[in-house]
């Protein structure tokens, strides 16, 4: 383990003046290229303003007991997690106009990606952070570092960008960790994880834990983010940086690559995308050709 532990700011971050969603475009590649190093893109001054309708909104009340945030998928406009069904049509707009928000952020930021990113879903996430803190497993525990990593869905090394607006009403930050690059990271943790069963993923499937075949890539993203969680010396030790989100400000990341952290905060907007590797301006730099070239293997 390395003894440094703080990170610098230009290793992690990279901030944009940017005040408008619809802002003027930014040219050349400094914003796609800071991304796909797994920087995180800072937007301090982009505030994501709700009507005093939509600010009552703002209550975790309207969370389904059940389940942890709100969230719309937007291709089919399901939304689910509404506790009370006569609110869910001021949330489905509200949910549909920061959709097209962050997609005109997209167009004027990372044009590169413009056309090739897929199935967005966003949330409304009501609850502080320390409520998960408090009632979660240490696995399902996101204020510890981490990649995310979905369990039951395996993506075949597709990218999960995230877009994230500090919407709280009181001034309240978010505090993030932010870790150090993915491929230090991997190298450094590749050692520590359990070996690939394809025997084991074809049983996920078939009893129905998985949605379709858990791929060698999934099964090492699943471990790395697991490992991660449960190695209390890189929590408290490993590279990082504490990064404050004011109320007001957006955030972008490729969360599958950028080790993360929520430490505290409430009251979010997220958006979610999906795009293949191969749409990068670099693909050699995503975690799917990280993880190849480490441990010399075809992992989907
Ligand atoms: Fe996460």
């Amino acid at each position: 383990m390395s003894e440094k532990t703080q990170l610098e700011e230009q290793e992690a971050i990279v901030t944009f003046s940017q005040n408008s969603w619809d802002g003027q475009r930014i040219e050349g590649s400094s914003a796609v290229n800071a991304l796909e190093q797994g920087k995180v893109l800072f937007f301090p001054h982009l505030a994501f303003p709700l009507s005093a309708q939509q600010q009552r909104l703002l209550d975790p009340a309207l969370v389904d007991p059940k389940k942890k945030n709100i969230s719309y998928s937007v291709g089919n406009h399901l939304i689910k997690g509404v506790a009370d069904a006569a609110v869910e049509p001021q949330i489905r707009k509200l949910l549909e106009s920061y959709y097209q928000s962050c997609s005109a952020l997209i167009s004027s930021v990372l044009p590169q990606y413009q056309h090739v990113l897929r199935k967005p879903v966003n949330s409304l996430r009501l609850h502080p952070v320390t409520v998960w803190r408090n009632n979660s497993s240490w696995r399902k525990d996101d204020s510890r570092l981490h990649v995310d990593a979905f369990p039951f869905r395996p993506n075949y090394g597709e990218r999960i960008l995230r877009i994230f607006t500090n919407v709280n009403p009181h001034g309240e930050d978010r505090v993030w960790r932010v870790g150090e690059p993915f491929s230090e990271l991997a190298t450094r943790m590749l050692p520590k994880l359990s070996s690939y069963s394809p025997r084991k993923s074809w049983l996920l499937e078939k009893i129905g834990v998985t949605k379709s075949l858990r791929s060698h890539y999934d099964h090492l993203m699943l471990q790395l983010h697991d490992k991660m969680k449960a190695d209390g010396h890189y929590q408290q030790h490993g590279q990082q940086l504490t990064q404050r989100f004011p109320t007001g400000s957006t955030w972008v990341c490729f969360s599958d690559q950028t080790p993360h952290a929520a430490m505290s905060g409430q009251f979010m907007l997220e958006q979610t995308f999906l795009m293949s590797v191969k749409d990068m301006q670099n693909p050699e730099l995503s975690p799917l050709k990280t993880l190849q070239r480490l441990t010399r293997q075809k992992l989907i």
